[in-house]
């Protein structure tokens, strides 16, 4: 690993990503010992003007959330909160991003004597809209100082941009300042455990190599589902919708994982070139293909537009035009104020050629993935029911986290990717030939959805969703399992 000066300044610390989740996440990582407080200063920048112990008191109430923290949990917080500075200043105007440069040299100096000692991560937890400035500002006054050796990285959330033409905007505003390998565009989607695990699952296990094509698989969904709404998000939420928000993102992301070719190696180029070959493989989606939906109430949130066409729901199917994948459909579906929080993917095989046990089978193999809560994997099949008449019964392989690895604490998405960006691994985020392929897939929906001319059925908040969705499943070629269910296991 690599010594010297670590600063992380976190642009946006008073804000509710950076108090949610990147503290939170600098925090785990200093626990576990990935930030060596001789090396590490963490840097709050904001506009509000406070003082280092005011920025720290706000973020400790995100640390400790309950009551019984033992005390060494309280004396970590307490030594990973001094490590915390706070600079107050704008996110356009030099004065305060001098400043910020002056106090990180500061911090720099006092270790000249390691080489590398001048590596700067920036976390832009911030609108968008100030992407460009900001990145200027960065660019101008606060990179990496040569002589100390080390390097400029920054780390960008989405959304980035609204339609492919404004993302590409903003890669090219922000591409003119930084090359390619100081951006970390982060899916947090990419950060999570079994999406992680997708790439070992497929590639490193012979059960799955001559199964996982289109002559052997039937169907595949990607689901998220919410069981909340907008809740204080409405303002925000009404002007991306649920396809901006979740499905190009989040869902793409783990379907290019699903569906792509193997990679020539490991190496985060490899597996990003494998990626973008799917999302350029995918076909213009069918208007008849999509169920859009919104969920009644939603329009009463009062920062929400009363005649809001926004999508808080939608299932489409994408299509892949390549020799693995022709004519499997891969379903989307996304949801809020649904009726169960999940995650899941779920692999759906054909049924068994010259079957003699069909009329008595409760349903077909799946392979699920359950991303979260509970995240396992399960193989769904048919064996004979015990006993002496010769039934058939639906029954599962289940490899559940909580019991195959009690006591193994499942990382958070953004430790993991945070602690990417320190090591300077860019395999788990978004390359920018990525985004515009993505985006490239659901502009033109987007467009017909932003001009009215596609329209969201409504649901009841509590329920699956427009019936519609279940019945475009259908046509897609998705069977229900009858009498089964899988229930996640407990400790
Ligand atoms: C975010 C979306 O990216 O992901 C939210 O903006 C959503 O709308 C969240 O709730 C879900 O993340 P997770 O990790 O809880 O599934």
């Amino acid at each position: 690993p690599e010594a010297g000066c670590l600063s992380i300044v976190v642009l946006g610390a008073s804000g509710d990503l950076a108090k949610k989740k990147t503290f939170p996440a600098l925090f785990n990582l200093f626990r576990q010992g990935f930030l060596n407080p001789d090396e590490v200063h963490i840097f709050g920048y904001a506009r509000t003007k406070i003082s280092d112990d005011e920025l720290r008191n706000r973020i400790r109430g995100y640390l400790i959330n309950d009551k019984s923290a033992s005390s060494e949990k309280l004396e970590n917080v307490s030594k990973f909160l001094q490590l915390i500075k706070y600079v107050s200043g704008s996110y356009d105007s030099e004065e305060g991003f001098r400043l910020l440069d002056k106090e990180i040299l500061e911090h720099e100096l006092s270790k000249k004597s390691v080489e590398g000692s001048s590596r700067r991560l920036f976390y832009l937890a911030l609108p968008p809209s100030v992407y460009p400035s900001v990145c200027e500002m960065i660019r101008h006054y606060c990179m990496n100082k040569s002589d100390l050796g080390g390097w400029t990285r920054i780390v960008v959330e989405k959304p980035f941009g609204k339609d492919l033409e404004s993302a590409e905007q903003l890669s090219s505003q922000i591409g003119e300042l930084f090359e390619e390998p100081q951006i970390y565009r982060i899916d947090h989607y990419l950060g999570k455990e079994l999406v992680q695990n997708l790439l070992v699952l497929r590639f490193a296990n012979r059960f799955f190599l001559p199964l996982w094509n289109r002559d052997n698989i039937d169907n595949v969904q990607i689901v998220f589902r919410e069981d909340f709404g907008t809740e204080g998000r409405g303002g925000y939420f009404d002007e991306y919708g649920i396809i901006r928000d979740i499905i190009q993102n989040h869902l793409l992301q783990v379907l290019c994982l699903v569906a792509m070719e193997k990679p020539v190696s490991l190496k985060p180029e490899h597996i990003r070139d494998e990626k973008v070959k799917v999302l350029q493989s995918v076909l213009p989606i069918k208007d008849e293909e999509v169920i859009l939906g919104q969920y009644e109430g939603y329009r009463d949130d009062p920062t929400v537009p009363d005649h809001s066409n926004t999508p808080t729901f939608a299932t489409m199917v994408l299509r892949i035009h390549n020799e693995r994948w022709e004519g499997v459909p891969f379903i989307l579906k996304a949801g809020k104020a649904l009726n169960s929080r999940k995650a899941e993917i779920r692999v759906q095989f054909k049924d068994v050629p010259g079957d003699i046990f069909k009329c008595k089978k409760q349903g077909r193999n799946e392979f699920v993935i359950r991303l979260q809560p509970s995240e396992a994997m399960y193989m769904k099949f048919t064996v004979k029911q015990p006993g002496l008449e010769m039934l058939t019964v639906q029954s599962e392989l289940d490899l559940s986290y909580v019991q195959r690895y009690q006591g193994v604490t499942i990382p958070e998405a953004y430790e993991r990717l945070i602690l990417d960006t320190i090591r300077g691994d860019q395999q788990h985020f978004v390359r920018r030939d990525e985004l515009k392929a993505a985006w490239q897939i659901f502009t033109p929906l987007l467009h017909k959805i932003d001009d009215g001319e596609l329209k969201p059925l409504q649901y009841q908040p509590g329920s699956r969703g427009p019936a519609e969705a279940d019945e475009l499943l259908a046509k897609a070629g998705y069977v229900q399992t009858h009498g089964y269910i899988w229930i996640p296991p407990t400790l």
